[in-house]
């Protein structure tokens, strides 16, 4: 829920922090800091507030020279997001400078003991207690720095990506990791630390991940140093080379990332089924799937877990695998599975779908399923995530890194993965006729390009978004397979806009939401052609009936909806199961342009973050 940088090297460290720090600020954004060593002072300023105001401050108030720094972008769990509480945090001594990614959870019994011996807080963080236990360590076992973190450490519970380093050792950064990602970048005579890569992607194309409960020394003319946290022992450092490039994390002349990666989709669902969908031969090949088909085909049901929109996209597989390939789902929010005693057994398979690949909640799901004898896979966008590495087998997204918040290509290239499994297991357990599996491979080739038309609708939705922008309260609509559409929708237009929005089974309308039905609430109905039309039809006209305004998705051509709605977007006819593909886009662009139109921060809403790394 933070994100951290560090540099150790021969350039000034301080632009490639603050660079580095704004490409993060996707995982918090509430507060910032940094500290710069020249060799003889460390330079600290941190803030409330974002990237550019650290950079504000820092460029008006300390020295900015250095080749070693940190830097952390925050997003509070522990103290209030002020000054004080940023990082990076000092030791008592003023030797020991620390940034960190996580929560210690027993930070009050260490702080208590650490008081006992005198040491001192200026935050409520429990990261300054991390740094002081650390401290604390290095002086009564006289050891150095990278010994003194793994003893710490091993003190503490709770989850941590950090970066320290001693006055006393200009060239050298401790960083360590257990539940929150690190990278470490390895350039010419010089080294990079971050949250992921993309901080120091135009410097250097090698990166060692740590694994959970590794630690590395970093040291300046040396090899990098892995230990293991628990034992000392020494590990080997993998050093992997990235796929990720420049581009794909600069806005590419869109105001904004959402934008931005709203218009990647035709391209991303391409890349998703890249190389696994070979319509004309008929073939659907997914590595990990084919290598554990048996485990599929003989599976009781498949539980599925996710946070967030990913959970949504979830939602629309339960509907994907019963209706295609006819095995029961279960869809879960991890973060009630995990604590929830649930049954499972060794003829379940649960996938976790996730687009950081980092979410607590869902990689908690997988351990606790994993346990119980499982069959695990995951779909992850991210390459080389915590729950991609936790997992039995997975298959990539493929959708390029999503900085927007508030997800977009991630939800609709779950959806193309997961269909693609659906479709391969239909096709397996015999469920489909040679012509309908060709002719589903065909249509979702063809999506990319629907997915293209859909996105011309893009100047109509400016304009309704024009129309109910000042909209306290909104409601979302959609049946089968456009339910979870429906749930979607509402989530993108609350968590940019603040407008209150929920999602619901048109028919569940009656039962509840109807009674908010007035002159002044926006309902929008997801109505293509085929799908419970004439029911959604009967839906709409209770609407009217009570003078509510309608904005309509409907299939290009479409009359009945059109004669009753105030306003009506077009998306192409395909396949009913495909149609959440479709049906998603112009939500996706009417809450943008309506948080655009509200002056929100769509990129970085308030109070949100990316990635969830925290229960
Ligand atoms: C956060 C993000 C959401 C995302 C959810 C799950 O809440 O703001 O956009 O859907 O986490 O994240 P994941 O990376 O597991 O898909």
């Amino acid at each position: 829920m933070c994100g951290i940088v560090g540099y150790i090297g021969h350039r000034d460290a301080y632009p490639i922090i603050i660079k580095g720090l704004q490409r993060l600020e996707y995982r918090g954004y509430d507060s910032a800091g940094i500290a710069l060593y020249d060799g003889t002072d460390i330079n600290l300023s941190k803030t409330k507030g974002k990237v550019d105001d650290l950079k504000n401050k820092s460029e008006s108030s300390i020295s900015l020279k250095g080749s070693l720094g940190i830097g952390h972008t925050r997003w509070a769990t522990h103290g209030i997001p002020n000054d004080i509480n940023s990082h990076p945090h000092y030791s008592n001594s003023g030797d020991l400078v620390i940034i960190h990614n996580g929560i210690i959870e027993n930070y009050e019994a260490i702080k208590k003991e650490l008081t006992t011996r005198g040491y001192t807080f200026e935050s409520d963080t429990d990261t300054e207690v991390l740094v002081n236990l650390i401290e604390e360590v290095k002086n009564k076992e006289e050891v150095k720095l990278g010994k003194a973190v793994q003893i710490a450490l091993n003190q503490v519970i709770g989850a941590y990506a950090i970066a320290v380093f001693d006055k006393q050792k200009p060239d050298e950064i401790v960083v360590a990791k257990l539940g929150s990602p690190l990278a470490i970048g390895i350039g010419k005579d010089e080294f990079f630390v971050a949250s992921d890569a993309s901080p120091f992607i135009e410097f250097t194309n090698n990166a060692v991940y740590l694994e959970d409960e590794e630690m590395a020394i970093i040291r300046l003319g040396k090899e990098i140093k892995l230990r293991k946290i628990k034992d000392d022992s020494i590990a080997y450092p993998l050093v992997q080379e990235l796929q990720m490039n420049l581009e794909e994390i600069e806005k590419g002349g869109y105001d904004h990332f959402m934008l931005k990666e709203i218009y990647e989709q035709p391209r991303a669902i391409k890349d998703t089924y890249r190389g696994r969908l070979r319509a004309a031969q008929g073939i659907i090949k997914m590595a990990g799937v084919d290598e554990n088909l048996e485990k599929f085909l003989n599976a009781n049901r498949i539980i599925i877990v996710a946070c967030g929109t990913s959970w949504h996209a979830g939602l629309v597989a339960e509907y994907i695998f019963e209706d295609l390939a006819r095995i029961p789902v279960e869809v879960e929010y991890a973060s009630e599975f995990r604590y929830r005693n649930p049954v499972i057994t060794d003829k379940d398979v649960l996938i976790a779908i996730s687009q950081s690949g980092e979410t607590a909640d869902t990689l908690a799901a997988i351990k606790l399923a994993k346990e119980r004898g499982a069959f695990v896979f995951g779909v992850c966008n991210v390459v080389g995530s915590s729950i991609a590495r936790e997992t039995h087998a997975g298959a990539y997204t493929h959708a390029g890194p999503e900085i927007g918040v508030a997800s977009t290509k991630a939800f609709t290239t779950q959806i193309t993965v997961l269909t693609l499994l659906a479709l391969k297991l239909a096709k397996e357990k015999g469920e489909f006729s040679e012509s309908k599996f060709h002719e589903f491979l065909s249509e979702l080739e063809n999506i990319p390009s629907k997915v293209q038309t859909t996105l011309a609708s893009n100047p109509l939705v400016e304009v309704i978004a024009q129309a109910y922008k000042d909209s306290d309260n909104c409601l979302y609509l959609g049946r089968g397979y456009n339910f979870p559409v429906a749930l979607e929708g509402a989530l993108k237009l609350k968590e940019i806009s603040y407008i209150h929005a929920e999602g619901y089974p048109a028919a569940e309308m009656k039962h509840g939401p109807i009674a908010l039905i007035d002159d002044q609430m926006p309902v929008i109905v997801i109505a293509p052609k085929k799908g419970h039309y004439e029911k959604v039809v009967s839906n709409i006209q209770e609407i009217k009936s009570r003078k509510g305004k309608i904005i309509a998705i409907v299939t290009a051509g479409d009359r009945q909806v059109t004669d009753l709605a105030d306003h009506v977007i077009e998306v192409p006819e395909t396949i009913e199961s495909l149609s959440p593909l479709l049906t998603t886009i112009p939500l996706q662009l009417l809450s943008y342009h309506i948080a655009v139109m509200r002056g929100c921060n769509v990129d970085q809403p308030r109070n949100l973050a990316k990635s969830v790394t925290v229960e």
